[in-house]
């Protein structure tokens, strides 16, 4: 099986949880971050990862006009969905997991979860360290990364078929 994990990321987070997922998964993984490199050709992969963080509400633009622009292709790969995102409410995180990715895509996805985040507050701008402090109440740095859910998703992915 041969396998890619695309991504964005705005501070690492979503690196961090492809990097635990790339571990889990058998066979060969390659990783490819859509903020530095350009979107490679997913022909010689099985399976296709697609994660991204949520940013008041929404996923980075780079990853939806990715889903968008190799929607075709993606429905005839084993498929899963991530997102990194620090909304503390289960039910809230899978909402924004719902409206991060095209309903279609959602549908065909044998794996999606939310699979951790962090606050780092030492590495945002200026504008996003204000609107964190304002929406959490304080500064403090906060980090999860969900190794049992990227371990069941990876289970997921590594079965055949
Ligand atoms: C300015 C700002 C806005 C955010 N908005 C949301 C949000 O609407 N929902 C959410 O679940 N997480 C939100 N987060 C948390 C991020 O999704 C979380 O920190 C994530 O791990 C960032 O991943 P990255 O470092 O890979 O970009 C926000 C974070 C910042 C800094």
């Amino acid at each position: 099986m041969k396998s890619i994990i695309i991504y964005t990321t705005k501070y690492g987070s979503v690196e961090e949880a492809a990097k635990r997922l790339q571990k889990q998964l058998g066979g060969e993984t390659e990783l490819c971050n859509l903020m530095r490199e350009r979107g490679p050709s997913l022909g010689a992969f099985d399976t296709v990862v697609l994660g991204g963080s949520v940013y008041i509400g929404r996923v980075q633009k780079r990853l939806s006009q990715f889903c968008s622009a190799h929607m075709r292709e993606l429905l005839g790969k084993k498929v899963g969905l991530f997102l990194c995102a620090g909304e503390p409410k289960e039910d809230a995180r899978q909402k924004e997991l719902e409206n991060a990715f095209p309903p279609e895509l959602l549908r065909h996805a044998a794996a999606k979860d939310v699979l951790g985040y962090a606050v780092r507050f030492e590495k945002m701008n200026f504008f996003d360290r204000f609107i964190m402090k304002k929406v959490s109440g304080d500064s403090a740095d906060k980090e999860e990364y969900y190794d049992d859910r990227i371990a069941t998703f990876a289970g997921v992915l590594n079965k055949d078929g």
